[in-house]
């Protein structure tokens, strides 16, 4: 039976991942409300009730408020820490005044960022810490001093990426004494260039896809866990108005209600379990604040688990709008 790479390393978490994105307020510049407080905590509540123990968030969700939120929750339950795993991101920054939104891999940055989760997540320490996007002046020798004192001072265990190729990667991480754990990317239904990629090798069909060359094996090779960020595309397939979307997306909406309904399952279940089926072992990072939808996201790991190459195959050709080549 194959084991999450997350596993390999030591840590035991479950198989999907809650996104707290939208902890708080979201987007908003208006501050965090009692109402945000409690629909975060039902969110974790009931994630914790089917069995999801992961919890993503980054320094800049909800401009600091996601953390926050989840920290306000922790003050009020301190045993909690201990039973989940606390996932941030850091290195992107935004803009003030003439200064653009920019990356920022720089071991001050990564520092002060670090601390800055510390604090409002009200906890001692991260499980993982991911590079967010990357920064084209990243240094790996600075990324590493950074990463050595975060290790040493007991701030995070752990250190991942997200939406990194793997030249970017294998370049920082021959800088690192540690092997990195993580890679977090955009996978789901909607959004197939992670395996168009892989079917186009030498064929003309395959020059817009854009996904980079080879990361699948490498993350696999070195059992460095997969994340799916979007891994619901957003409801797409799973009961959003698809009305002003394009044939295949609606085409595949219906074909994912329709198996969800054979298997007397979820849509959700349906959407998640397909990602689940491919043997990297991708954990989806489920953006949702709903507690229905939470939960309607439990069977996924059962339907990875009973959903045959024919069905796999019936939705990836679906969504991709085309047939195999
Ligand atoms: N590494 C990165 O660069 C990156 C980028 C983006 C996100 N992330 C992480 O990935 C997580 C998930 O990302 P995501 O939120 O884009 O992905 P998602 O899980 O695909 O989508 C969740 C969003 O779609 C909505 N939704 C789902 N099903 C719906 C339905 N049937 N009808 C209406 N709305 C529906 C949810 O609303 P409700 O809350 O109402 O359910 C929520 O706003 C985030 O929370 C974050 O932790 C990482």
């Amino acid at each position: 039976m194959r084991v999450l790479p997350l596993a390999q390393r030591g840590v035991t978490t479950s198989r999907l991942v809650l996104g707290c994105m939208t902890f708080g307020g979201g987007w908003s510049r208006d501050p965090i409300t009692k109402a945000d407080i409690q629909a975060a905590e039902q969110a974790i509540d009931t994630a914790l009730s089917v069995g999801i123990s992961m919890f993503d968030h980054a320094n800049i969700y909800g401009r600091g408020k996601a953390e926050e939120t989840f920290g306000t929750i922790l003050k009020g339950r301190p045993a909690l820490r201990e039973q989940i795993v606390i996932q941030s991101k850091c290195g992107i920054r935004f803009g003030e005044g003439s200064i653009p939104n920019r990356f920022d891999f720089s071991r001050a940055h990564i520092l002060e960022a670090v601390d800055g989760s510390l604090q409002r997540l009200a906890v001692d320490y991260l499980d993982i810490l991911l590079l967010h996007r990357p920064d084209p002046l990243m240094e790996p020798d600075e990324v590493a001093e950074a990463f050595g004192q975060l290790k040493a001072t007991g701030k995070v265990r752990y250190f991942g990426v997200s939406n990194m190729n793997v030249a970017q990667m294998r370049f920082l991480q021959r800088a690192l004494p540690d092997q990195l754990a993580v890679n977090q990317l955009e996978l789901s239904l909607a959004h197939l260039h992670w395996l168009d990629q892989g079917i186009h090798v030498n064929q003309k069909a395959g020059v817009t896809v854009n996904f980079a060359e080879g990361l699948l094996e490498y993350c696999q090779t070195e059992a460095i866990q997969l994340q799916a960020w979007g891994p619901l595309a957003q409801g797409r397939f799973s009961g959003r108005s698809v009305e002003t979307e394009p044939d295949n997306i609606r085409q595949t909406a219906a074909l994912v209600k329709q198996m969800a309904t054979e298997k007397e399952t979820t849509p959700e279940a349906i959407v998640l379990g397909w990602l689940m089926k491919h043997p990297a072992m991708i954990q989806p990072v489920v953006g949702s604040i709903n507690p229905q939808r939470i939960a309607a996201c439990h069977a996924a790991e059962q339907q990875a688990q009973t959903m045959t190459r024919e069905e796999w195959y019936a939705l990836y050709v679906s969504a991709r709008g085309n047939p195999m080549p």
